[in-house]
C-alpha cells in the first residue's frame, strides 16, 4: 500500500457486518466513508465507536453517489447494504428486487461513470438453495429458494457480465451465518427485527423473551434439529479486507464462500448458550418451516488458499461468549 491511504466506501457500514468490516478496514490503515441510509443501521455505533464520515443516504440516489464520487477520491466500494430478511422477501419481494438488485445497479452504474472498477460484494449461502453436497463449494449450483436469495444471485450474475464488459472487478463473498461480536465488546449484532437464532438465544437469555423457538426436530441430523455453519464476523471481516487488497493488487473477479466448514445444530447453540451465561433458557419444540434444509455447511477452502484467510475464532463457544458479551451491555 503506498503511503496514501486509499479511500473505500463501505455501504451499509452502520450495520452489523459492515461496521465490523470498517473496524477492520481502519486497523488496517484504510481511510474509509460509510453509506448508509440507517434504515436499520445505528448511528450511535458509527459515531462513538468507528468515528468515521457518515454519509446518510441511499444506494439507490445516483445524484447522491455522482456527487460523492466526483468530489471524493474512493478507490474501491464495499457493499454491504441490502435487506436480508428472507420471510419478508417472500411476502413483500418488490422491495427486496428494488433495494438489492435495482439499488445495486444504480450503485455500480455511478462507479463505472467515475471509472471506480473495484468491488467487493456480500453475496449469500441463500443463493444456493437446498444443498446438494455438504460443505458445500463455490461451483455448486445456485438455485435459490426465495425472492431474498435471488435478488443475491441476480447481483452476482450482473457483476460477472459488468467484468466481461466494462472490467469491474469484484469479490462476491457468500456468508454462512454471520455470528457473534467484536471480542472487545464495542460492536455487535443489533437486528431489529431480529431473526438469527444466536441473538435470539441470547435475548431469552437475558428474559427480554419467554422462549426460543426450535423448528423442526425430526430432521435427518444426529439430534434431529437443523445444522447450520457459524462464521465470527471479525473473521468475516478479515475476509473482506484480504478480499479488497487482493483487488487493488490486481486480482481478477472471484467468488469465495466465507465459512467455517463446521456445522452445530440448533440444540448444540441452545445448550452452548447455557454453559456461556449460566442461565436458563426456555424451548418451545415446533414443526419444521418450509425451506430450511436440515444441514447447510459452507467450505471455506478457496479463501484460505487464494486469500490467505485464516479465521481465528471457529469455536461455537468463542462466538458465544463475544455475543453474550455484547448483549448483556446493549440490552442492559
Ligand atoms: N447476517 C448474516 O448472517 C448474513 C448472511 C449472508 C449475507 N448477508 C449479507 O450481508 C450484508 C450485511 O448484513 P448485516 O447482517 O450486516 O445486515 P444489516 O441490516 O445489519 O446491515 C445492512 C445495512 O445496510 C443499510 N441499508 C439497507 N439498504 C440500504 C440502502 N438502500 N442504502 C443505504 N443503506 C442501506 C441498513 O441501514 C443497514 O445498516 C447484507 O447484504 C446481507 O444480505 C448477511
Amino acid at each position: 500500500m503506498s503511503s496514501e491511504k486509499p479511500c473505500i466506501l463501505v455501504t451499509g457500514g452502520a450495520g452489523y457486518i459492515g461496521s465490523h468490516t470498517v473496524l477492520a478496514l481502519l486497523q488496517a490503515g484504510y481511510e474509509v466513508i460509510i453509506l448508509d441510509n440507517l434504515v436499520y443501521g445505528h448511528r450511535d455505533l458509527v459515531e462513538n465507536v468507528l468515528k468515521v464520515e457518515l454519509i446518510e443516504g441511499d444506494t439507490g440516489d445516483r445524484p447522491l453517489l455522482d456527487n460523492l464520487f466526483s468530489t471524493r477520491n474512493i478507490a474501491a466500494v464495499m457493499h454491504f447494504s441490502a435487506y436480508a430478511y428472507v420471510g419478508e422477501s417472500v411476502t413483500d419481494p418488490a422491495k427486496y428486487y428494488r433495494n438489492n438488485v435495482v439499488g445495486t445497479l444504480t450503485l455500480l452504474e455511478a462507479m463505472l461513470a467515475a471509472s471506480i472498477k473495484k468491488f467487493v460484494f456480500s453475496s449469500t449461502c441463500a443463493t444456493y438453495g437446498v444443498p446438494e453436497v455438504v460443505p458445500i463449494p463455490e461451483d455448486h449450483p445456485q438455485n435459490p429458494i426465495n425472492p431474498y436469495g435471488a435478488t443475491k444471485l441476480m447481483v452476482e450474475r450482473i457483476l460477472s457480465d459488468f467484468d466481461n464488459a466494462y472490467d469491474l472487478k469484484s469479490v462476491r463473498f457468500r456468508y454462512f451465518n454471520a455470528a457473534g461480536a467484536d471480542p472487545q465488546g464495542r460492536l455487535g449484532e443489533d437486528h431489529n427485527p431480529e431473526t438469527h437464532l444466536i441473538p435470539l438465544v441470547l435475548q431469552t437469555a437475558l428474559g427480554k423473551r419467554e422462549f426460543i423457538s426450535i423448528f423442526g426436530t425430526d430432521y435427518p441430523t444426529p439430534d434431529g434439529t437443523c445444522i447450520r455453519d457459524y462464521i465470527h464476523v471479525n473473521d468475516l471481516a478479515d475476509a473482506h479486507v484480504l478480499g479488497l487488497k487482493y483487488l487493488l493488487d490486481g486480482g481478477d473477479s472471484e467468488v469465495f464462500n466465507l465459512g467455517n466448514g463446521n456445522g452445530f445444530s440448533v440444540k448444540e447453540v441452545i445448550e452452548t448458550a447455557k454453559l456461556v451465561t449460566g442461565r436458563e433458557i426456555s424451548v418451545k419444540e415446533c414443526d419444521r418451516r418450509p425451506g430450511d434444509p436440515p444441514s447447510l455447511i459452507g467450505s471455506g477452502d478457496k479463501a484460505r488458499k487464494i486469500l490467505n484467510w485464516q479465521p481465528q475464532y471457529s469455536s461455537l463457544k468463542d462466538i458465544l461468549v463475544h455475543s453474550w458479551q455484547w448483549h448483556q451491555q446493549r440490552h442492559k
